[in-house]
């Protein structure tokens, strides 16, 4: 049985006490409407890890990751935070290959290999993120896109190693812009996402594999997209920022 995920990406969000108080009113909200089988994921931005931590402490439902890694393990590398840090931090998720980090900051298909193979080798569980550009979509070649996304990023790892990530299928022309993706479209690349990890692992691994669909995905409209068989959840981002709507979505199955 795949795991049910939602998980709050917050990218560059949150002063100290809006951290606070928006992770304290999330557990508060699932303390008091308890959400069963979904396994509900926050990633804040480095510097709130610790202060996240210890206010999700003892809520089982809750657990915490982070919205990237270094590729690097530990040493001179000014400014750049470490998988292992991430995990003496108490982080058990952390998302790779986000499209802002792809395009903003120049991540490639190799680079985020090494940053994949660092969260393994730290007990992370990788939220590794694809997704096309509008200008693919209408060109309709996003299904080759996204799996050549995941061939020359994944494909080097063993089956034990494919069995441990989260994907997310993020399509960019829905990411910030309130375009979201229809649940059909989000169905079809999802099991085009799927079949891929088949081609190269087998079925048993690809069914086992979490894919989460994120992109404007609201309260409104994530009933619908998760209903779809192969949407295992979501990777939510303006909506995590807000307490009531991303609990919504978490209890949207
Ligand atoms: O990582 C999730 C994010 O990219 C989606 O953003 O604001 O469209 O939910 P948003």
């Amino acid at each position: 049985m795949r795991k049910k995920i939602v998980a709050g990406n917050w990218k560059m969000n949150c002063l100290l006490e809006e951290g606070q108080k928006l992770t304290s009113e999330i557990v508060n909200m699932i303390n008091d409407e308890p959400i069963k089988d979904v396994k509900v994921i926050l990633n804040p931005p480095f510097v709130h890890l610790h202060g996240v931590k210890k206010l999700i402490a003892g809520v089982d439902t809750i657990a915490l990751g982070a919205q990237n890694c270094s590729d690097k393990d530990a040493g001179a590398y000014t400014g750049e935070t470490s998988a292992a840090m991430l995990a003496s931090f108490g982080a058990e998720f952390v998302i790779i290959g986000h499209s802002e980090r792809r395009a903003i900051f120049n991540e490639s298909n190799e680079l985020l290999t090494e940053k994949t193979k660092q969260a393994l080798s730290n007990n992370l569980t990788p939220i590794f993120c694809c997704g096309e550009p509008l200008e693919i979509r209408e060109a309709g070649t996003h299904e080759d896109y996204v799996k050549k996304q995941l061939t020359e990023s994944l494909f080097g790892f063993s089956e034990d190693e494919v069995k441990k990530l989260v994907l997310a299928y993020e399509p960019i022309w829905a990411i910030g812009t309130g375009k979201t993706a229809s649940s059909d479209q989000a169905q079809e690349m999802h099991a085009a996402i799927r079949q891929h990890i088949t081609s190269k692992y087998g079925k048993a691994v690809a069914e086992g594999i979490s894919i989460l669909y994120g992109g404007s995905c609201k309260p409104d409209n994530a009933k619908e997209i998760f209903s779809k068989a192969d949407v295992d959840g979501g990777l939510i981002g303006g909506a995590s920022l807000k307490s009531r709507d991303f609990v919504d979505i978490a209890k949207s199955f």
